[in-house]
């Protein structure tokens, strides 16, 4: 019944905690891999943990995907408390389909809790040269610069061969990735199982090392197929939330 299930999901919590020492966990009910409920589970769960944790002068990065984007549809469309509050993309364009790319989802987010935004807008698959130049462009700078304030940051964790197949890489780096062993995607990295980073996608946003500084990251990621690159980003999971479905947590708990 509700309660046993209840119970159920604290039980696995604890477990959770303990294998990827992070502070404060979160388990829904279902698998995003059979049933589309468990990924409305974990937007509702990432909207509450959120819609708590903001507060005046705050700085909001969100990266793309389709549970962040579920977050952002859990969230009412009202005015939040807190005053000034910023949304900005934590990375330029990585190649994901356009509903579900973080620029998208930053304007979406901001206009429900009637906030300030900027926008990265980078064109894919730039050269590294005119990467560079971008990057100098005032209004890019000027996203860069509040990223690096950025307090709270709601970002997705996928499958580096999904991932890889979603951004069209080409042939030379998906080979790159199957001879490292990639297993896990977040941020633009390229993760193998041991936490590496095996490759980093070329685009502008949130460093790694800004990434360990910043004050709370939250986590989402469903579906038992994520397991293992759950386990793979243990490090990043270390601070701040992280949501799961019972599938993503009964597979990391099977692997470990
Ligand atoms: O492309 C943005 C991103 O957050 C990736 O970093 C992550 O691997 C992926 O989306 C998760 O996507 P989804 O939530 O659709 O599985």
């Amino acid at each position: 019944d509700f309660m046993e299930q209840i119970e159920g999901l604290s039980t696995i919590e604890e477990q959770i905690k303990d294998i990827l020492e992070c502070e404060e966990v979160v388990i829904v009910s279902g698998d995003a891999d059979l049933d589309d409920e468990a990924i409305y589970n974990i937007g509702h769960a990432a909207a509450k943990v959120l819609l708590r944790n903001i507060s005046n002068n705050d700085i909001i990065a969100l990266t793309g995907g389709s549970t962040v984007h579920r977050m952002i549809e859990a969230i009412p469309s009202s005015p939040i408390k807190a005053k000034n509050v910023y949304v900005v993309p934590a990375r330029g364009s990585l190649g994901n389909n356009v509903s579900f790319q973080a620029n998208t989802l930053v304007a979406m987010l901001a206009e429900k809790i009637h906030s300030n935004y900027t926008l990265l807008n980078i064109p894919d698959n730039l050269s590294q040269k005119s990467l560079e130049s971008v990057r100098e462009e005032p209004e890019i700078q000027e996203t860069l610069n509040k990223l690096i304030k950025s307090n709270i940051l709601i970002y997705g964790i996928g499958n580096a061969n999904k991932m890889s197949e979603r951004r069209n890489l080409g042939q030379d780096i998906v080979k790159h990735l199957s001879d490292h062993h990639a297993t896990a995607e977040a941020l633009g990295y390229y993760f193998n199982q041991q936490g590496e980073v095996i490759y980093a996608s070329r685009s502008i946003g949130i460093t790694m090392d800004q990434m360990t500084e910043l004050k709370y990251p939250i986590a989402v990621a469903g579906g038992h197929s994520k397991s293992d690159a759950i386990l793979s980003v243990k490090k990043l999971l270390s601070r701040g939330c992280v949501i799961m479905d019972e599938g993503a947590a009964n597979g990391v708990i099977a692997l470990s």
